[in-house]
């Protein structure tokens, strides 16, 4: 059997950046309140007349990815492209990209598992990898939030979380069992699927809803319940975390970084404390571009390593909790 390591990455976010105080202009909140409660200080929200979307900003960090793997898009001979926020309900974003890059005619798969959706992605591509069906695969996880959130005070609970961004990863055959994906696991439970949720519009409340014009329809935007989203993050992500390392033999001592999907610093601190990480071995990045589902792993991940924080031979553990409820984690070896 093949092993699968990451060869290339990029990320791409939208330029305007929106602080808390902005924020503050157009709704009921404060800085205080939003750090306090999540570390976010600033967010990147695509600006008015931009071209950018989820495929547009997700194809700019795929280009980047494949530019540092040493390949080229013809070398791609595959696509797995997460997001929560896609450019149409259908074709997926993953087809999309295929022709913005103008690459062959290859496979293109969207995964739709919000804040676990790159690691759900990442996974699908190892299996693939690790079968030997393919050799490069291009995995992406990219969002556009800001045209679809709440902001105004009504939504203030959910719109001051979230921001703009994609990141993308060349996944590669090697055939080094000591290095790449040691392992993946996948979880979800959709008895809460209406705790993180956006209902409407889909294909059950449709144009003639739309049309009927339901200004005071908060259906239109993202509904979270807030604390027990919170509750089953902290526990998930410890479960899911455990699962990775005891699979392969490791313990926390042996993480080099620990990468959280950033949705709230003080989950990320949460868990740090509980595998007692020091601050060398985790990376958060909530703080600059807030809550980006699926793209944030990715993005916190390049990141990382562009500040030299990811080096050869180091076990990296990435996790990920969020809406379905799903979760999920990856262990790495550098
Ligand atoms: N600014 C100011 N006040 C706000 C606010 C904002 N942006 N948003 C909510 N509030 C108010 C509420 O109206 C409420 O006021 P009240 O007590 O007068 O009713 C109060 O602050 C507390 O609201 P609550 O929702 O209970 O806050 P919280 O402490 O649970 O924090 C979150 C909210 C969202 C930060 C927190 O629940 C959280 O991070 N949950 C997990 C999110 C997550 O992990 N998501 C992952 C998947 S995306």
């Amino acid at each position: 059997m093949y092993n699968s390591k990451i060869t290339g990455m990029g990320f791409y976010v939208p330029d305007n950046i929106v602080t808390n105080d902005d924020l503050a202009k157009i709704m009921d909140t404060n800085d205080a309140w939003i750090q306090e409660r999540t570390g976010i200080q600033e967010r990147r929200w695509i600006p008015e007349g931009s071209e950018d979307t989820s495929a547009v900003m997700g194809a700019k960090a795929a280009r980047i990815a494949i530019e540092r793997s040493g390949l080229t898009k013809d070398d791609i001979d595959f696509i797995v492209f997460a997001t929560l926020s896609p450019d149409y309900f259908f074709p997926g974003c993953g087809v999309m990209i295929q022709d913005m890059l103008d690459m062959q005619t290859i496979g293109a798969l969207d995964v739709r598992n919000q804040c676990s959706g790159f690691l759900y992605a990442l996974s699908t591509a190892d299996q693939f990898i690790k079968t030997g069906m393919y050799k490069n695969i291009l995995v992406i996880g990219a969002e556009y939030h800001s045209n679809a959130l709440d902001k105004t005070t009504r939504g203030r609970g959910v719109g001051v979380l979230f921001g703009d961004g994609a990141g993308a990863c060349v996944l590669s055959r090697t055939e080094d069992n000591t290095k790449g994906i040691l392992s993946t696991h996948l979880y979800s439970q959709g008895k809460y699927a209406d705790k993180l949720i956006v209902k409407t519009p889909s294909i059950k409340h449709w144009v003639p809803e739309i049309l009927a014009g339901k200004e005071d329809d908060t259906s239109y935007f993202p509904y979270m319940d807030g604390q027990l989203v919170f509750k089953n993050a902290v526990v998930r992500f410890s479960e899911v975390i455990n699962e990775g390392l005891n699979a392969n033999n490791l313990t926390s001592k042996d993480i080099d970084l620990f990468v959280p999907h950033q949705a709230n610093l003080r989950i990320a601190q949460f868990i740090q404390k509980r595998f007692k990480l020091n601050d060398d071995q985790v990376y958060n990045n909530i703080m600059k571009y807030g809550n980006t589902t699926a793209a944030s792993i990715i993005i916190a991940l390049t990141e990382a390593w562009e500040k030299g924080k990811v080096k050869d031979g180091d076990l990296v553990v990435l996790a990920a909790f969020g809406s379905g409820f799903t979760w999920a984690s990856a262990v790495i070896r550098w």
